[in-house]
Order: structure tokens, then C-alpha cells, then sequence
């Protein structure tokens, strides 16, 4: 018994900002952004919009992919770093959403690799028979956490949100996950800032050392692709696609150069979208599935890393 996708979704807020917009914010270029990022536009949520509106949205449209409803879904795993609310989990806010009133729903925070975490995690229950269908979504509005005066953050990110169905099957579908995490690079990639006696503590931004996540995360997606590879006995050649962390496009191509894989078997969405971090991996995911790219019987690879430091790999059978 393997878990297979059974049909993808996404969601991307209507507010598209452009490198141009930034122009009028800080002190950047568009010539600046797309060189050193691959980054032209971005979208940001409305006042008003929430983690589990954009996860609602790219659910059902997974949902409609699938041929299913809602109430067929017994099990919803959300990965993000900026949920709704400090609790409920916004699985439980998007799971009220639906309609649903049976199965589990429980948020994954493992930052820009929350996906991969979710995926492998739905992907146990899913193999043991324990839940029968799973919705794995990934969604985000990181332009609640960014210092709108640092240009050096600022430009990196959007929102967005994007959904996977997940059923039992007993020939496509995961082949493997591999997960791993390193709590001693916590300091390179962090919002520092908690909430404590009804006041926010500490810095609630984000901070990076882009520098040194640069240097990580191109080390170990590379080192992720080859474990998922080698624990299935394949090779590069056999990828289909490789579907990495949506970070930065210089990111995605350093890591393809080093393994070997062409650059026309790489989704890049980072262009439009920017860094939805958990969000990126499933809204390219159904870019590719939707613009007739992956096929059934695709070998994609999914490779994540975030802070935490987190990465990991999801290889799958399409
Ligand atoms: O999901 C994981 C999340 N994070 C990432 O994946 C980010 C990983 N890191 C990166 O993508 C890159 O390190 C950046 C895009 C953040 C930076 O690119 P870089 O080529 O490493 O540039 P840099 O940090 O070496 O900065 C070069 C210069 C600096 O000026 P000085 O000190 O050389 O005078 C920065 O102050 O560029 C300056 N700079 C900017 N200039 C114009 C930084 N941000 C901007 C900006 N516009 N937005």
C-alpha cells in the first residue's frame, strides 16, 4: 500500500505586488531583486485574509481535481509558520471551513520545508491504513512577519496557499521521505518575537543571514535528492521533475547544476509567487500538474529545506 496524489490545488491572493512597488518602499532595484533572486512579483494577502481562507480555497480545488468532497477527507495535515491564530490550528480552522466534522487536523511547523514534513507525516497514516484520504496543504501569508523596512527580507517573500489530496493506492504514488533537522542553525532564520502577559515580546519579524541560508540550503537539497534517489535504487536521469524549495531561482539552479539535472526538468514558480515558503512546493506542484508537465508515472522529486534548520525529500511515482 503506497499513497498517491490524487489531485492538487492552490490559491494565490488577488494583490499582486511587483518589484517596481517595492521601488516606492525601500531602497532596491528590479534589476537587484531578478538578479540575485529570480523574483518579478509577489502576491500579498487582503486585510483580512487568513491562513485557512487561502488553505480553504486551494483545498477545494484539490478536492474538485480529485473528483472528491469533503466529507471524504478524514485526515488534514497544514504546514505553516504563520497560522490564523496561537490555537486552534488553522488545520482545525480550515477543517471547520470545510464542513468536516470527523478525522484529525493538526498543523506541521518546520518553516519553508512544512510541506515535505506534512506530506511524509500524512503519508504514515495513510500507508498504515490508519486515515483513508488526507488533505496536505501548505499555506502561508509570511507579509504578517516581514519588516517592511528591511530590503534585505522584505523583497523575498509573498503568500499563497497550495493542496494535495492523498488516498491509499496499491501501485503510484510515494516512494519514499526522508526528513531531517539541525536546531543548532535556529539563529540564521528565525522570528524571534512570542507572545507573553498579552504583549508581544521580542522581535515578531523575520531575520535572516541570507548568506548562510544560501550556502545550507543548496547543500543539503543537494544531499536530500541524493538519499531519496539512492534509498530507491534510481538515479538522476530518471527524474522527471524536480520540484525544490521555492526560495530563490539561484537556489533551485546551483542545486541542479550540481546533480545533474537539466534546467528544463526544474519547476520554478519563484518568479510569480516569490517565497511562500511552506506554501511553495505544493503551489508548483500544481502549476506543473495543471500546465500538462507532470504526468502519470512521472518520477517527481520534492525537495524542502527552512528554518530550523529543517529539509527533506518526498520522491513519488506520479
Ligand atoms: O526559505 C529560505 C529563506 N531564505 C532564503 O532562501 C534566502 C537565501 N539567501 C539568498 O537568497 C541571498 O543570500 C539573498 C538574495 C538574500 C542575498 O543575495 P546575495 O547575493 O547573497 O547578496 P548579499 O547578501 O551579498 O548582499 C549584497 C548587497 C549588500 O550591500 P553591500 O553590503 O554589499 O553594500 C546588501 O545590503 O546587496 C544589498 N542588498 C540589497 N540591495 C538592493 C540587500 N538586499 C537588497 C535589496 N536591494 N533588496
Amino acid at each position: 500500500m503506497r499513497s498517491r496524489i490524487a489531485g492538487t490545488g492552490s490559491r494565490l491572493p488577488d494583490r499582486i505586488v511587483t518589484n517596481r512597488d517595492l521601488e516606492a518602499m525601500v531602497e532596491t532595484t528590479d534589476e537587484w531583486i531578478v538578479s540575485r533572486t529570480g523574483i518579478r512579483e509577489r502576491r500579498i494577502a487582503a486585510d483580512g485574509e487568513f491562513t485557512s481562507d487561502l488553505a480553504l480555497a486551494a483545498s477545494r480545488h484539490a478536492l474538485a481535481a480529485a473528483g472528491l468532497r469533503a466529507g471524504d477527507i478524514d485526515l488534514i495535515v497544514l504546514a505553516t509558520s504563520t497560522p490564523d491564530m496561537v490555537f486552534p490550528s488553522s488545520a482545525c480552522l480550515l477543517q471547520k471551513k470545510l464542513g468536516i466534522r470527523h478525522g484529525a487536523a493538526f498543523d506541521v511547523q518546520a518553516v519553508c520545508s512544512g510541506f515535505v514534513y506534512a506530506l511524509a507525516t500524512a503519508d504514515q497514516f495513510i500507508r498504515s491504513g490508519m486515515h483513508k484520504r488526507a488533505l496536505v496543504v501548505g499555506a502561508e501569508v509570511f507579509s504578517r512577519i516581514l519588516d517592511w523596512k528591511d530590503r534585505g527580507t522584505c523583497v523575498l517573500f509573498g503568500d499563497g496557499a497550495g493542496a494535495v489530496v492523498l488516498e491509499g493506492s496499491t501501485d503510484a504514488g510515494i516512494l519514499s521521505a526522508h526528513l531531517h533537522a539541525d536546531g543548532a542553525y535556529a539563529d540564521i532564520l528565525s522570528t524571534p518575537g512570542h507572545v507573553c502577559g498579552g504583549k508581544v515580546l521580542g522581535d515578531p519579524t523575520l531575520k535572516m543571514d541570507g548568506g548562510a541560508v544560501f550556502k545550507l540550503a543548496v547543500r543539503v537539497l543537494e544531499e536530500s535528492a541524493h538519499e531519496a534517489l539512492a534509498a530507491n535504487g534510481l538515479s538522476v536521469s530518471d527524474v522527471d521533475w524536480f520540484v525544490a524549495h521555492q526560495a530563490n531561482v539561484r537556489i533551485i539552479s546551483h542545486t541542479a547544476k550540481k546533480l545533474g539535472i537539466a534546467a528544463d526538468r526544474c519547476v520554478v514558480t519563484v518568479d510569480v509567487h516569490a517565497n511562500t515558503s511552506a506554501a511553495s512546493i505544493p503551489l508548483a506542484l500544481d502549476v506543473a500538474a495543471r500546465d500538462g508537465r507532470i504526468q502519470r508515472g512521472d518520477l517527481v522529486l520534492l525537495a524542502g529545506v527552512g528554518g530550523g534548520f529543517t529539509w527533506g525529500s518526498v520522491l513519488i511515482r506520479w
